[in-house]
């Protein structure tokens, strides 16, 4: 679906999207700080009949002038509708207050990349996420990423579950169907996936690969279910390119991993998959592709996101388009044999094997 090939506003609403574009900043911090105030939650269980300022100030205990400028800006964005002096919640207001989705996107742009985002320009120059010296000094996030303040890493662990934790029920027959046994799982994370595995089938064995602080985490939680023989663990950092794979897996797995590098990088990491597994092997890819979406909302989710990776991950990678990603498949000589879209909120599925 090509979302883009017409300009879908007029003169008019375009110059009032620019204003909303010119003002992001303002009414994406006035939106949160409504919504983490509890101003939001109050409004919204006045129900009906609504709350004056005085009664919200009385209820929230912060000054008049701080209520006033923040519902002033609510009312612009039509988080809350004012009717004889007394506020009621409006639509986008019970979304900012109580979508999930909405919630998750919102804390990992605040705590994740809100500093980290005015060193953008600089990361587009150099290619390396500059925004990233608001926390430390690493090279990429994915180092970090154990070392982060608590509520920092609470809202990335958020974000990057959200988009893959729904999709893995659906997806675990699909991965496991050919009789998929023992699978290489790169970039596993805390486990999530190769605990879903081993609960899903007592046949199945995964080896998860990831850098050690994530590692240690998936290692800890793994022990705590008992699952020690099911799970083995390798300690790598991918983008050593001297690093080759074990060879003796069914199936390499990776969700949500490739688009912590750039496109150069995914075929390297590929051909080292390449080389491991034999003729029947499989690379299965789970990953949310902007071009792939139903909604069009999804796609700018995505689009968004990627500057994530620009300013703070890693400087060079994204949320790529199924166009620019199945080209690294290719030249890394492996061909898309299934293709499935439209998994979870936004996941495909890509398995590949390799060019005979
Ligand atoms: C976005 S998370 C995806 C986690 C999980 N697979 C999922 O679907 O939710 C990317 C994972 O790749 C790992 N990773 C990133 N760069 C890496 C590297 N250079 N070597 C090994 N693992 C890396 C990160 O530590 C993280 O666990």
């Amino acid at each position: 679906m090509n979302f883009y090939s017409k300009d879908k506003h007029n003169a008019f609403d375009s110059r009032e999207v620019a204003q909303w574009i010119a003002f992001g900043p303002v009414i994406f911090q006035a939106a949160r700080i409504l919504r983490n105030s509890g101003i939001l939650q109050e409004i919204s269980d006045s129900r009906k009949e609504g709350l004056t300022i005085e009664e919200i100030v009385e209820k929230v205990k912060i000054s008049t002038y701080g209520v006033r400028v923040l519902l002033e800006s609510g009312l612009g964005m039509g988080l809350v509708l004012l009717n004889e002096k007394k506020y009621t919640l409006g639509k986008v207001g019970f979304f900012i207050l109580s979508d999930a989705l909405t919630k998750v996107n919102m804390d990992f742009v605040h705590d994740v990349n809100y500093q980290g985002l005015f060193h953008l320009e600089e990361s587009i120059k150099t290619g390396k996420p500059e925004g990233l010296k608001t926390f430390g000094t690493w090279n990429t996030v994915y180092e970090a990423l154990s070392q982060l303040p608590e509520h920092v890493q609470k809202s990335w662990f958020n974000f990057d579950h959200f988009f893959s934790d729904d999709a893995f029920q659906d997806v675990l027959p699909m991965v496991y169907k050919d009789g998929v046994k023992n699978i290489l799982e790169i970039g596993g994370n805390t486990g999530k996936w190769a605990i879903a595995s081993a609960n899903y089938n007592p046949d199945i064995h995964v080896t998860i690969m990831d850098l050690p602080g994530q590692l240690n985490v998936a290692k800890q939680k793994i022990a705590d279910l008992g699952l020690n023989d099911r799970v083995s663990f390798l300690e790598a950092n991918l983008l050593d390119e001297s690093l080759k794979l074990e060879k003796g897996f069914d199936a390499i797995w990776m969700s949500q991993f490739l688009d912590c590098f750039s496109e150069p990088e995914i075929v390297s990491i590929l051909k080292r998959c390449y080389d491991s597994l034999d003729e029947n092997g499989q690379v299965i890819i789970m990953e949310p592709f902007w071009d792939c979406q139903k909604y069009e909302i999804a796609s700018f989710v995505l689009q968004q996101t990627s500057l994530y990776f620009t300013a703070v991950a890693n400087g060079n990678s994204q949320m790529y388009s199924a166009e620019t990603f199945l080209k690294c498949v290719t030249q890394a000589g492996f061909e898309v044999v299934e293709q499935i879209d439209n998994i979870g909120i936004s996941q495909t599925i890509l398995k590949c094997k390799k060019i005979k």
